[in-house]
């Protein structure tokens, strides 16, 4: 017979123990209990066999416009991203949404985009290689993926850098810890960038090319499904998804590889070794720490229930260091064998990362050009990631060589 669920038998993770160490907290946690609560509010999944089968589960459902109105954002160029984009939608909404957009990025050629990834790795150490040090998160891993988009969006040079520039500011809404400051100038980077997406768009409506834009604009067309602004919401996505989670997992695997230089020197020697490192940095300090949900009814985990209306929380960190799915979960190493389940830090369902392929092409040119021109590179402040809902943030990575 079900056990009734009483408060005190689902542990409470307090906010100071995730200040303190989220991964640690995670580990005593789910040791004794699949699912625990927030202080914070909310309910949060622990367990890898949970949260892989839970993100394809249609009881839960993605969150709309309710993150935004928690902080007060009812209109704007913020609150659009939520209306109208993917990541927040349901059923046929959601499909509808990203059909177009999938089939685009699936037809992405990915040896092509390596090459645009490399290209700007390589212009990046160049203006940097005389310094003999640099801060790895704003040099390399922040502008990296943003100007591999650039490319792959079409957007001429001259128009690169403001377009970089906007995305920063635009993201800063999503990291952890976002001040009223960053949310003001994060509101007016995401209407300059809807307004220069609508430029962008109307110049390929009028001249298609043989490009990633003019293709995705070609199966718009034929599907005729989406409003304008549901077509520019679907860009914009591309960029928040295709930037956060770049960003941190670049400064990660990174670091995770210095702070273990037998390994990175296993990389720099021998380069199939990439793949790996790139998985096994991302089972062990994912770029993106979760996924929100909300349960439309009560979900029975064993012998306790998410209940209805609750927000949940499927925790990617916690999973990928989930002792039953992994050996010496805790410890970082490139040479375990299960490192396909690692696949998990892109998601599941029907949600899972729309460029999964792309994401990994990247990540792997991005420490494939490292290891190449800086074998000799070493960690001089290592960096503190923090963030345990959605996206992660790290401090300061300065390296040297
Ligand atoms: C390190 C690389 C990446 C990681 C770890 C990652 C992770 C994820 C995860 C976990 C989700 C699921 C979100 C959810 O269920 O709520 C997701 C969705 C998404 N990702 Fe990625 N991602 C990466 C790279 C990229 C790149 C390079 C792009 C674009 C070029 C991208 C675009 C998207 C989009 C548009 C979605 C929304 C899909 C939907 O709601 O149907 N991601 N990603």
């Amino acid at each position: 017979m079900k056990k009734e669920q009483t408060a005190w038998e689902v542990p409470n993770i307090t906010s100071a123990e995730l200040e303190r160490d989220a991964h640690d907290a995670f580990r005593q946690h789910r040791a004794s209990y699949p699912i625990a609560t927030l202080q914070t509010g909310g309910y949060i999944v622990l367990r890898y066999e949970d949260v892989a089968r839970l993100s394809s589960d249609p009881r839960l459902q993605a969150t709309g416009t309710a993150v935004p109105v928690q902080s007060g954002i009812t209109g704007g160029a913020l609150f659009d991203i939520f209306q109208h984009g993917m990541l927040t939608a349901n059923n046929h909404v959601h499909e509808r949404r990203r059909s177009a957009l999938s089939r685009a990025v699936a037809s992405q050629v990915v040896s092509n985009f390596r090459s645009h990834v490399r290209h700007a790795a390589e212009a990046l150490l160049e203006e940097g290689y005389g310094e003999g040090s640099f801060e790895l998160g704003s040099w390399y891993a922040t502008k990296l993926p943003a100007l591999a988009l650039a490319k792959m969006l079409g957007i001429p040079d001259g128009e690169t850098p403001s377009f970089m520039l906007d995305i920063y500011e635009m993201n800063e809404f999503f990291r952890p810890h976002a001040t009223a400051d960053a949310i003001y100038n994060a509101e007016a980077a995401a209407s300059r960038l809807q307004d220069y997406l609508e430029t962008l768009v109307s110049r390929k409506w009028n001249g298609r090319a043989d490009d990633f834009l003019s293709h995705y604009l070609t199966l718009v067309e034929a599907d005729a499904q989406l409003s304008s602004m549901e077509v520019l919401i679907q860009i914009i996505q591309l960029i928040i998804g295709g930037t956060e989670s770049v960003r941190t997992a670049v400064v990660a695997q990174t670091a995770n590889l210095l702070s273990n230089p037998e390994q990175w020197k296993a990389v720099c020697a021998d380069p199939t070794y990439v793949p790996a490192a790139v998985a096994e940095s991302l089972r062990f300090e994912p770029g993106i720490a979760g996924v929100v949900r909300i349960a439309a009814e009560d979900i029975e985990i064993g012998e306790s229930t998410l209940p209805a209306g609750q927000l949940v929380i499927l925790s990617f960190m916690s999973a990928l260091r989930d002792e039953r799915v992994f050996q010496r979960a805790g410890s970082f190493d490139i040479f375990r064998p299960d490192l396909t389940l690692s696949n998990l830090a892109f998601g599941g369902g029907p949600h899972r990362c729309i460029a999964d392929a792309l994401g990994r092409a990247e990540l792997e040119e991005s420490l494939s050009v490292l290891t190449e021109r800086l074998p000799n590179m070493r960690l001089t402040t290592a960096p503190v990631f923090s963030g345990h809902v959605f996206v992660r943030r790290a401090t300061e990575c300065w390296v040297t060589w």
